[in-house]
């Protein structure tokens, strides 16, 4: 593999709505770029670091009304910079590539468009608390809602009370239909660092759609 590849880092974070498929496309691509000789640190929002996993569960379970949605940002964001500071950038100075199953774009869709919060203000909230990071790439997976819903439900309906991190799951139906069409409005705003790949079809046809856009983007072939 070219050598140039391998001296630095890319951050790629996958982002989408409930029941996307989202994790098992985050796994596929780290096992296709492992097999390239890619050396992949696979990690996720909120949490990916100790501290931020111990945030992690103050935001996933409860109910869907717990927090206000500046709190919401906020823990968000402190769990983002553990994140950052601990994972994410030692990784990529070391030359590794870091997939994050979501990252800022998440915080956009859910708090911003979800639920209200003024998009300048977590814009500035990102500039002071990320010095404005972004990954080199971002893959938002597009499903259609019921579908990703009914998909998220089924997986959770499994799990005891206290073993459900559902609390967003939880939120009506209107509220994932503004988070899709965030994500896409997200895409259209940033065209140089998004794709928005279809969650149709096959597991293995959106693989082949996301290694698609991934090789174009950074220059691998098999
Ligand atoms: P998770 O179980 O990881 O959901 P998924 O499998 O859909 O990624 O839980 C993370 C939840 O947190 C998910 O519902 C999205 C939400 N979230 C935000 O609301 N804002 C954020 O900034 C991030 C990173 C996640």
């Amino acid at each position: 593999m070219n050598e140039a590849i391998l001296s630095r880092g890319k951050f790629i974070s996958f982002e989408g709505g409930e029941g996307a498929g989202k994790s098992t496309q985050v796994n596929l691509l780290r096992d296709q770029l492992v097999g390239m000789g890619v050396d992949v640190v696979l990690t996720r929002e909120p949490g990916g670091a100790p501290g931020a996993e111990e945030i992690r569960q103050l935001l996933v379970t409860g109910e869907p009304d717990k927090w206000v949605p500046m709190t919401e940002v906020l823990l968000f964001y402190a769990a983002r910079v553990d994140h950052l500071e601990r994972t994410v950038l030692p990784a990529l100075a070391a030359g590794k590539w870091v997939i994050s199953d979501r990252y800022a774009d998440s915080t956009f869709a859910y708090q911003g468009a979800g639920h209200g919060v003024d998009k300048a203000i977590v814009q500035q909230i990102h500039q002071f608390a990320t010095k404005n990071f972004w990954p080199d790439m971002t893959l938002i997976l597009d499903t259609d809602t019921g579908l990703g819903l009914t998909r998220a439900n089924a997986r959770e309906a499994v799990l005891s009370e206290l073993q459900r991190e559902d609390r967003f799951e939880k939120m009506q139906e209107d509220f994932h239909g503004r988070l899709r069409q965030a994500f896409l409005d997200i895409a259209k705003e940033n065209p140089e660092r998004c794709r928005v790949i279809s969650g149709a079809g096959t597991i293995g046809e959106v693989a082949d759609r996301i290694w698609q856009q991934v090789s174009v983007t950074f220059g691998l072939s098999i």
